[in-house]
């Protein structure tokens, strides 16, 4: 099991109101495999994938990655075993404005001391089309080739599972298509794990599962009948 959720649910706090966004989700993936979230906007699917990568704590429930309890974790055993075991995109990419194209796909693997990191980075950018982008910094750099920098970054460690916030959401298709193979291929050669949250139909019919949101619980939904 590469990743299990429990009982989990998820409430905001804002201003003296509670909003309960996730309610009660139990949710698991095995080793190398597929599966999209969908939903509405608002349905807690960014949410969802932010406890499962143990980047936000549930407000009850549980989450393990591998074996690991992440509710028992120190905020830096948190850290570690992110840029260990995960990669992450987040839908809004969160670059870090001050460094280059390159350093921001190199930070993970320097977080850990790998010593090979630049020529990883630039093999990965070279990858999602950008090597001749590599010192462009963020505000240099459209929306759509900000996001393959993020996919390259989420890449560099290697990691057992991948979270992708819309993966695809600002890309044309051609340059979609050819990131979803990037994604698919590192399923297939590596046996990653793919957690996708996405409104795109050619990725749901990409992977194995499909699950659901709305009124912050899950119903599950096959990729062939899938309805968004
Ligand atoms: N930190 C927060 N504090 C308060 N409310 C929050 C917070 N984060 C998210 N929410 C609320 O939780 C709900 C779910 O948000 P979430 O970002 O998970 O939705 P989503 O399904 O990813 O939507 P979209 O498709 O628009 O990205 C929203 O109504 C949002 O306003
Ligand atoms: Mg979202």
């Amino acid at each position: 099991m590469m990743l299990q959720a429990e009982n989990v649910s998820k409430t905001f706090r804002s201003g003296n109101r509670d909003l309960t966004v996730l309610k009660d989700i139990d949710f698991r993936m095995n080793d190398g495999e597929t599966c999209a979230v969908i939903g509405p906007s608002g349905s807690g699917k960014t949410t969802l994938l932010g406890l499962c990568a143990g980047l936000d704590r549930p407000t009850t429930g549980r989450v393990r990655l591998k074996d690991v309890l992440l509710n028992d974790q120190s905020e830096d055993a948190l850290a570690r075993m992110r840029n260990e075991l995960t990669g992450f995109v987040f839908q809004t990419f969160r670059l870090l404005p001050s460094l280059t194209a390159l350093e921001n796909v190199m930070v993970p693997a320097e977080l850990c001391g790998s010593d090979n990191a630049r020529n990883r980075a630039r093999a990965l950018l070279t990858e999602v089309g950008l090597e001749d982008r590599v010192h462009h910094y963020p505000a240099q750099l459209s929306g759509g080739e900000q996001q393959r920098v993020a996919i390259a970054r989420a890449f560099i460690n290697q990691p057992r599972i991948v979270f992708a916030d819309e993966p695809t959401g600002n890309l044309d298709e051609e340059t979609g298509a050819h990131i979803l193979d990037l994604l698919f291929d590192l399923n297939r050669n590596e046996g990653t794990t793919l957690m996708l949250v996405t409104h795109d139909h050619e990725l749901t019919r990409r992977v194995q599962r499909i699950v659901k949101l709305k009124n912050g619980q899950i119903t599950n939904a096959q990729p062939s009948t899938v309805n968004h």
